[in-house]
This record gives structure tokens, sequence and C-alpha cells, in this order.
């Protein structure tokens, strides 16, 4: 019996690996050592010129289970890692820990939940990371996804401009569901996360040898109170006065800064009332700056990152437009005089691994700069200021 890959199309074939043994065995030169969260199966990362790649072994219901709820919440957009392919017949036995294999994209700079906590801890930013932190289980929920295993080391984060960006891995135990979920499954996930989260703060405070009375073992009841209050504020109907409609713009307002894009807005006459209308919103899902960002020049960029930088394609497209020059020849311009020599100067300097998020907290300290002096400041200088008061803004602790 030999083991049969399944592999998703533009990525490396992983036919040359010995598959038949234990991941755990493994010992190949393309394998890195990155940091991860605390997983009951094994894992490991490999290096290919394609990319970095994520292999957990499992057996062959779960990492089938795993792999199907990744393509589906993919094919929503929701924010899972992505699932590249599965290794069947590993071993005889399909029950087996290493009958079967996941392979995943590398998730770039990103971390788990559980690894900032065992190490730097949530720092300023506390409340946005726990908002960030339920907001990735409602955005599932309403994919119409049940985790049952939402925990600390099976969120990561990253950062995304000014915003955090959440994502799901690990969906062994997840399941889709074509109708919306109902609030007890709801519930249900929520209790797992709680327990899951207090069973992380436990291990985590025994690990550094503090009490467990030192642990923060509610932590869990801080997220969940957070997304019932996101799910009920998405959820919300709102009655309005027939002549007050600007009140549909302040409510899509509201959920932009909660992180939502939304998608199409409902305006149902009431029944009760003739002088009522009500709005419902549905939000979508958070890509719309990035695609927009890639149509226009290519560039990969997260949500928030691709927000800050067509603002800078905007703002040079201002400057050198004239009506000969169509938006796409500026936005081509604009890459090659702009973006491109700061991405080299950037990757060049020791300590960033993100050149996309350094590149967007120079433009914000370009644009503090040019506020508090008055004027227009070049993205040179703003650079050169940026280096000489420290960086600000970049995630020093994650370098
Ligand atoms: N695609 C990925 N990108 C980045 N990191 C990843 C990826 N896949 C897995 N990891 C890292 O590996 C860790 C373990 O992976 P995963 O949670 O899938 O394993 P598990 O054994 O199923 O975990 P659990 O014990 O929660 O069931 C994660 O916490 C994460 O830090
Ligand atoms: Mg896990």
């Amino acid at each position: 019996m030999a083991p049969q890959l399944t592999i998703r199309p533009g990525h490396p074939l992983f036919l040359d690996l010995p598959w038949s043994s234990s991941i755990a065995d493994w010992d190949l030169p393309i394998l890195l050592d990155l940091p991860k969260g605390i997983s009951r199966h094994e894992v490991r990362f490999l290096s290919f010129p394609e990319g970095t790649y994520v292999v957990k072994e499992l057996s062959t219901a779960l990492a089938h289970n795993d792999y199907a709820v990744l393509r589906s919440l993919e094919a929503v957009g929701a924010p899972a890692v992505h699932a590249v392919g599965i290794v069947d017949n590993r071993a005889p036995d399909r029950t087996s820990e290493h009958s079967a294999a996941l392979i995943t994209a590398y998730e770039p700079f990103s971390f788990s939940y559980r690894e900032m906590l065992a190490g730097p801890g949530f720092g300023a930013r506390r409340s946005q990371l726990l908002d960030a932190f339920a907001g990735l289980l409602v955005e599932l929920h309403l994919a119409g996804c049940f985790w049952g295993d939402c925990s600390l080391s099976n969120v990561l984060y990253r950062f995304d401009a000014e915003a955090i960006e959440t994502v799901m891995v690990d969906a062994e135990t997840a399941r889709m569901y074509e109708e919306d979920l109902t609030d007890g499954q709801r519930a249900e996930d929520l209790e797992i996360m709680i327990e899951n989260v207090a069973g992380g703060m436990a291990d985590i405070a025994a690990e550094a040898g503090a009490d467990l009375d030192q642990a923060d073992l509610e932590l869990g009841y801080d997220i969940a109170l957070r997304y019932e209050n996101l799910w009920a504020e998405l959820g919300q109907t709102t009655r309005i006065r027939v002549d007050e409609r600007f009140r549909v713009t302040e409510r899509v307002e509201r959920l932009n800064r909660l992180g939502f894009d939304v998608e199409e807005v409902d305006l149902l006459p009431s029944l009760d009332d003739t002088s009522e209308m009500i709005i419902k919103v549905r939000v979508g899902n958070r890509n719309f700056h990035t695609n927009r960002l890639k149509a226009l020049t290519g560039i990969d960029a997260l949500e928030n990152q691709a927000k800050a930088i067509l603002a800078d394609v905007h703002y040079f497209s201002a400057r050198h437009s004239d009506s000969a020059t169509t938006k796409s020849t500026l936005a081509t311009r604009w890459r090659a005089t702009e973006f491109e020599p700061m991405m080299s100067t950037l990757t060049a300097l020791a300590g960033v691994s993100d050149p996309i998020q350094a590149y967007c907290d120079v433009l914000n300290h370009r644009y503090h700069l040019a506020r508090s002096l008055g004027t227009d400041v070049s993205t040179l200088d703003a650079l050169a200021d940026w280096l000489a008061s420290g960086r600000p803004g970049y995630p020093f602790a994650y370098v």
C-alpha cells in the first residue's frame, strides 16, 4: 500500500517525502523550526521555493474533516488557514495517529494567542486583541461554522496596519452548516472556548511556575461578552422614521468601525407603523481593499494594510495625475518609483520581518509628521524620522 497524495494546483507535489514514517521522525534539510501553539498532533514546517507549508499528522477521518472544512471556509472567504493537500494510506490502520496528513499553507507573520500570552502578554492592545479573537468566532458563526475547539493555540493573529487580523487554524472538530447556527450551537461553541481558554491560561501559569490563582481563568468570559456584543450589533434590526434615512449611513459606519464591510442594506416597510421602516444589513467578509489593491497593483496585502496602501496610491496619483494618464498607469508608476524602492530598503533593515506592515507604519508616521509640521513630507523623510524615533507602531516584541 502506497501513500496517496491529493494536492491542490499551484503548490509543490510533496512526492519525495517519507510519508510512510511519522513526521516526528523526519530529518530533512527543508524542515524549519518555527514558533507554534500547543498541539495534540505532530506538526512540522517545510520550506519550499513555492513557500512555507505546515504538515500535521492525524487519523484519516479527522484529516478529511479538517481539509473539507478549511476548503469550505476558503470558498466563502472566511478567515482560516488555507488547505493545500491531504495524504492518505500512510499506515494500514486508518484510525492510527499517522494514517493521514494534512498540508496547509503557512500563515506568514502569524502567532497564536497562546504564544503571546506565554510570552510578552497582551500589552497595551489587550482590548483590541480580545475583540479580534471574539470577532473571529463571530465571522465563523456567520459563515455557518461550528468550531468545537476554539482555543488560545487555535487562534492565530497578525498585525494588519492598525488593526489585528485573526485566523482559524485547526478545523478537525469543526462542522459547516447550510442553515444559520442555532443559538444553542453558538452557546455551546462559546462554552467550549471558555473552557479551552481557562485550560490554556492554567497551563501557561504552570509552565511559568506561577500559582493557579495568579492565572486569569476568566479570560474566556471576557471574550464571550465581546462576542455577544458584536453578535447583537450585527443582527440588530433598526427601526427608523421614513424621513430618517441618514440613519442607514450611521449604522453602516458603526459596523465599518467594528471591522465589517456592509454588503447589502435592506430597507423594509414596517407592517405595524407605516411612518417607520426597518433596516437590516448583511455584512460581507473583509476583503474589499485587499481585492482592490491586488487588481490595481498586483500587490498582496491584508485588508487594513491594503486600505492604507491604497490611500498612498491615491495620494501619489493626486500629485502626479494629468488628464492623459490613466489610473492603472499611475498605479504602475507608483509601484515602480515609490513602493518597490521602499520595500527593498525595508527588507534590508535588520529586525523587519514583515516589510508590508513596516511600509504601513511608515505611511502612518508620514501622516502624523505631516500633520504636526503642517506640510507634506516625503516618504523617504518619513522613513528617516520613523527610524530615528524607534520605528513607532512596528510590533517589536515579535520581530
Ligand atoms: N497553516 C499554519 N500557519 C501557521 N501556523 C500553523 C499552521 N498550521 C498549524 N500551525 C501551528 O501549529 C499549531 C498546531 O496546529 P493544529 O492546531 O492544527 O494542531 P492540533 O494538534 O490539531 O491542535 P489541537 O491540540 O488544538 O487539536 C498551531 O497552534 C499553530 O501555531
Ligand atoms: Mg490546535
